[in-house]
């Protein structure tokens, strides 16, 4: 999900959320500024020749019979951690992998990653590391964001290595749909349209009001949609059928095998659509799984056999909760921290009628943003999308709190500068999960709006239902390609080592309800472990509880006892320094 040009489910959101979170983030704080400070520029070229033609049995044994012809595959070269000097311990490089697991004429792909390195003088081994999006850059996470919180989380015995998936980042092919030079950036094209502004309501329109309304933005969105998808097809045809999640797992047998041996287990941490990235990986190769832990679950049986605008009803039935928690917790903190509360102790509630009072003018009344990088109008569709970005990641509250105290002042451009121009990210975000889509008939516009009404009337009121129901998924129906596989379950396979799930009691997107559903698809081969707090995954607030329950599963294999619910060290307004 995302706003912003960004996806439903990225952990990374915007960019100017982002710089604020590397600064703010409880766990970044000292440690990643020291880091950055006292790390030099490092290059390190060179090949792991003896791992060069290593033999790789997948389960089709496809290409195995192949790997001689492919003499640079499982090549891997290593590099400085481009455009950023290292962290400590950190390197970057590529690997050289089968572009297409099934067909050796498609050539190969090369995926970017960094590695941090164990400080065990006997590494158990690589865990793997997804942040989200899809279209989320693992490697940027580790050599850029905060390679150490993963670190804290999953012990010092293992290396760590976050890669950027088929179409992200610097992993080629890239999704590049639109830097032909003939079409325009992306930025051009969504900039002003509903994909870009999300919808305009406000919380008095009748529902014969917001239903004419959907009709012609969801009509709107599906024709940029379709238009977007079509340009992506012209500009890069084939090379959009290799970045499905499917073919994801099978880089991941296939890192593994090079990185840790042929024999070891395959070991991920995925938070949010890492969850689904792990959910196949479980299923699809269920003798290879290792230390699996997803954290933030999408149910990914939804999302590998419905229609994408189907399944917002399910994603968003704990998003109220959290908002809910957003003006408690802001009302407890006061007006010193929490800027939108204007005296201590003021009721959750009228701090909350007077923001969505805010939001409900600028349906009618835009505000202009004349000081911003980016100057325009702050609508009411765009201040609800910095808000649901904002509710993901309770660290963030006291800013997304500051930029809206300023907007309702009259300056827009906190809010404005956080939400920033679009990127082809989303284009990424879409290569996937359209690669993991069946193909299905296009809904009627009629279908989708109804559908939307009904999340907006009986799942979340306010502020979940309409704003995140442009993104790209939702195109998927213009979508033309098929991948070379396509997995769609089942999804209840019994597996080599249990796999360890974590869900919020209050994430808005990504509810308890589908990590209990994997715990039951899983039975024995999984254990759910709850944090009882807000957000989305339960990295946004400190839990040591969770740390000491991560810590002992990578170590040692022990899951928490059945049940168990940590808390969290310290609310969302209390954990600024
Ligand atoms: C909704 O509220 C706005 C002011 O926020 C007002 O201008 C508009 O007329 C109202 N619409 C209805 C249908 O009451
Ligand atoms: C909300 O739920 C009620 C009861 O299930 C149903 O009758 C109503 O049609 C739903 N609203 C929408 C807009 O679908
Ligand atoms: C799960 O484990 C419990 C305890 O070890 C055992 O009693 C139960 O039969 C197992 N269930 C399945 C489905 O294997």
């Amino acid at each position: 999900m995302v706003a912003w040009h960004m996806n439903s489910l990225p952990i990374d959101g915007p960019k100017g959320l982002d710089h604020l979170l590397q600064g703010r983030r409880w766990y970044t704080h000292k440690i990643f500024r020291t880091c950055v400070a006292l790390a030099v520029l490092l290059t390190i070229p060179c090949w792991l020749n003896h791992r060069t033609n290593i033999q790789v049995d997948t389960e089709t044994a496809a290409f195995g019979q192949f790997t001689g012809n492919w003499p640079e595959v499982g090549k891997i070269s290593w590099k400085s951690c481009h455009p950023h000097p290292p962290l400590n311990n950190v390197d970057c490089g590529d690997i050289v992998v089968p572009k297409d697991y099934f067909n050796p004429r498609a050539g190969t792909a090369t995926i970017a990653f960094a590695r941090l390195k164990s400080k065990a003088s006997l590494s158990k081994g690589t865990v793997f590391f997804n942040p989200g999006g899809p279209g989320g850059s693992g490697k940027s996470w580790i050599a850029e964001i905060n390679p150490y919180y993963i670190r804290n989380m999953v012990g010092e015995e293992y290396d760590i290595i976050g890669f950027d998936p088929r179409g992200v980042g610097e992993t080629v092919p890239q999704t590049r749909c639109f830097n032909d030079g003939n079409t325009g950036s992306y930025a051009n094209f969504i900039r002003n349209t509903v994909l870009e502004r999300g919808y305009d309501v406000a919380s008095n329109m009748s529902t014969a009001e917001l239903r004419s309304m959907l009709l012609v933005k969801t009509a709107e969105a599906d024709a940029l949609l379709r238009t977007q998808f079509e340009i992506c097809r012209q500009n890069m045809g084939e090379e959009l059928r290799y970045m499905g999640t499917s073919t994801v797992v099978r880089d991941l047998d296939f890192m593994s095998k090079i990185f840790d041996g042929t024999d070891a287990p395959i070991n991920l941490y995925g938070l949010s659509y890492g969850s689904v990235l792990g959910q196949y990986l479980a299923n699809m190769l269920p003798d290879r799984v290792g230390r699996v832990v997803i954290d933030g679950v999408v149910d990914a049986e939804s999302w590998a056999n419905q229609p994408a605008y189907l399944w917002h009803r399910q994603w968003i039935v704990n998003s109220e909760a959290t908002y809910d928690i957003f003006f408690k917790t802001c009302s407890e903190a006061g007006p010193s921290i929490c800027s939108i509360a204007t005296v201590e102790q003021e009721a959750p509630d009228a701090i909350k009628t007077r923001l969505e009072s805010f939001i409900d003018g600028l349906t009618y009344q835009p505000l202009s943003i004349t000081n911003s990088k980016h100057p325009s109008i702050l609508t009411s569709g765009r201040a609800r999308k910095f808000l649901i970005d904002g509710i993901y990641r309770p660290s963030l509250w006291p800013l997304v709190a500051t930029a809206f105290a300023k907007a309702m002042d009259g300056d827009g451009s906190a809010i404005m500068d956080a939400i920033g121009t679009a990127g082809e990210r989303d284009l990424a975000r879409a290569a996937v999960s359209c690669n993991d889509q069946p193909h299905f008939d296009a809904p009627k516009i009629e279908d989708i709006v109804d559908e939307q009404l009904y999340t907006y009337q009986n799942v979340s009121r306010f502020i979940f239902a309409v704003a995140n129901l442009e993104n790209a998924d939702f195109g998927c129906q213009h979508w033309s390609i098929t991948p070379p596989e396509r997995f769609h379950g089942p999804w209840s396979h019994t597996l080599k080592n249990p796999i360890l799930i974590l869900s919020n009691t209050a994430d808005p997107v990504t509810p308890l309800a589908s990590g209990k559903k994997v715990q039951e698809q899983l039975g024995n081969s999984s254990r759910l472990l709850v944090l009882d707090g807000p957000g989305h995954t339960s990295i946004f607030l400190p839990s040591s509880c969770i740390k000491e329950h991560m810590n002992a599963y990578f170590a040692n294999g022990r899951l928490p006892p059945e049940g168990t619910v940590c808390s969290v060290d310290l609310g969302p307004f209390s954990s600024q320094t």
